[in-house]
């Protein structure tokens, strides 16, 4: 069924043609998780953060439909991305030059896709192509298959953060240096992007 999955990287630009389908993959793979995870708050996540500098998405299609993606930005020097960290953390923890930090915003996949290795390429074909330090990212501590998953894959918990949104949930903050896992062996790569 994977053979015909195809991975591609897109610009914000690039993706505008796939807003519906970036919320439908979210409302799906959320399907589960509660009222947090509407589509107009999402489209609001996307009009936040697709313009900044460098956001980068990673999707995977198949005949044409996207089944999952990963996308995510590099924090510039003011950013607000660590806004709401509980202290203590390590010195310099939250300095951003713009060059340092990548920041992983989502990874999902539509349910019926699941637990076919998509997540992983997902992650592995965008963790290869950044230059930065290191990779960021939030999980909610209650997301105990993601917090496996991403435990596997090299990433470590260093704190929490509450972001300032509206009923914003307390996250585990994870960060790991954007090696390449071992290759996964699903799908074809295309980079347009
Ligand atoms: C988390 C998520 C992206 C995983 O997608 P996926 O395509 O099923 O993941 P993969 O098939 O690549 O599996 C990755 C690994 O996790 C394991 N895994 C995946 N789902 C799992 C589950 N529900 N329970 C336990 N292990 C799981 C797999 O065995 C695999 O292990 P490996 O890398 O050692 O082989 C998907 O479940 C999802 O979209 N969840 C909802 C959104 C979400 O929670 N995103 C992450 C929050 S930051």
């Amino acid at each position: 069924m994977l053979e015909n999955l195809q991975v591609r990287h897109y610009t914000a630009e690039q993706a505008e043609d796939l807003l519906d389908q970036l919320v439908d993959v979210y409302l799906d793979a959320h399907a589960e998780d509660g009222s947090l995870y509407n589509a107009d708050r999402y489209r609001h996540q996307l009009a936040m953060h697709m313009p900044r500098a460098g956001w980068q998405l990673v999707a995977a299609t198949t005949d044409g439909k996207l089944v999952g993606y990963i996308y995510g930005f590099p924090l510039p020097t003011d950013t607000r991305w660590w806004d709401g960290i509980q202290k203590p953390i390590p010195e310099g923890f939250t300095s951003e030059d713009g060059r340092r930090t990548f920041a992983i915003s989502e990874l999902l996949v539509r349910r019926a896709w699941q637990r076919q290795g998509i997540a992983r390429a997902l992650h592995d074909e965008l963790m290869s192509s950044r230059a930065e330090e290191r990779a960021t990212l939030l999980v909610r501590p209650d997301n105990t298959a993601a917090r496996n998953v991403y435990r596997s894959w090299g990433w470590q918990s260093i704190t929490t953060l509450q972001p300032a949104w509206e009923n914003a949930p307390t996250f585990l903050v994870l960060v790991r240096t954007p090696q390449p896992n071992p290759p996964a062996r699903v799908g074809r790569i295309s980079k347009d992007a």
